[in-house]
């Protein structure tokens, strides 16, 4: 959209792929800077790739944007970290207060057992109980293979009002379907999720047990706003898929840098680090701030219904 060029310099953006490990990203995060001399790092998929590689941008004093990791805890790993995607207490609370308006009141939770599912269980288990709701079980579920059959049956017996979820991008559609064949929707147990589980990108190969399923995120392709509208066409036209919530976590990560390259005339390190903070713009998810203190993004969420 801009060009290659920033802050009077020419931009080259240079791709690797971590494959999801965390001593890979590292690695590769190392070499970029040492060899490439990149002036920042930027994407990180899960959290503990972001939490492997925060050491060498405070080290090498260079900006490092987290596109996608959502764990609170990231940002305060080094002061080189700036988060232009969401953090799960942002979605989680939001969802509590929605259920207790929705007289939900008996939940059991269950969660990918790792950073951000902690958090998820942590802040939406404490805001059901400070609205004097009830959270008859917290079930967890390994990262890597799960194999959800057992905690469902635990949902089951449990017979609560609803089940929250986190799970990350990508296991949502095979833990849909298997909570569709356990019948646990025409058991009358309602499904409320964080955005992940009903991403953008995999809702049209869930199938029916899908509908109704209520969410909260930070970002929906159907956000109705003349911004979005572009995004999402132009996003279609190049990808030919449904851009989903790591897609605007890149896109706006993208305009931070290049924001700050401009800002800062080109600069590095330090410099592009805090021409970075305090940035406020209107992204295609709607209004947002980089928070020039804690350097993480302040934006809406919004509950969302799937139809
Ligand atoms: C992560 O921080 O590891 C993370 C969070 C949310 C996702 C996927 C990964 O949907």
């Amino acid at each position: 959209q801009n060009g290659n060029k920033a802050g009077g310099k020419t931009v080259e953006v240079i791709v690797k792929d971590d494959a999801g490990i965390p001593d890979t990203t590292r690695r590769l995060a190392q070499e970029l800077v040492v060899n490439d001399k990149v002036v920042a790092l930027a994407g990180f998929g899960i959290t503990p790739s972001a939490l492997a590689t925060a050491p060498i941008a405070t080290q090498s004093k260079t900006p490092m944007v987290v596109m996608a990791a959502a764990t609170s805890a990231i940002t305060a790993a080094s002061p080189y970290v700036v988060r232009t995607s969401f953090t799960l207490p942002q979605a989680a609370v939001g969802l509590a207060e929605w259920a207790t308006k929705n007289k939900i009141g008996k939940v059991v939770t269950l969660v990918a057992d790792y950073g951000p599912g902690n958090d998820a269980e942590k802040y939406f288990a404490e805001r059901m109980t400070l609205n004097g709701g009830k959270v008859l079980d917290k079930l967890r579920t390994p990262l890597r293979s799960p194999d959800f059959a057992p905690v469902l049956q635990k949902v089951r017996d449990a017979a609560p009002d609803a089940l929250f979820v986190f799970l990350p991008s990508g296991q949502g559609a095979q833990f849909m379907k298997q909570f569709g064949e356990r019948g646990l929707d025409k058991a009358g147990i309602r499904l409320i999720a964080t955005g992940d589980v009903t991403d953008d990108d995999q809702l049209n190969d869930m199938g029916d047990v899908a509908l109704g399923v209520v969410s909260s995120h930070h970002y929906s392709a159907a956000h109705d706003s003349p911004a979005n509208k572009k995004f999402v066409a132009a996003f279609e036209a190049a990808n030919k898929f449904r851009p989903n919530f790591m897609a605007v976590g890149g896109y706006d990560g993208m305009r931070v840098i290049y924001n700050a390259l401009n800002a800062s005339k080109g600069a590095r390190g330090e410099a592009l680090l805090n021409a970075m903070k305090g940035q406020l713009f209107e992204s295609p998810r709607g209004p947002v701030l980089i928070d020039a203190q804690t350097r993480d993004i302040v934006q809406d969420i919004y509950i969302r219904k799937v139809e």
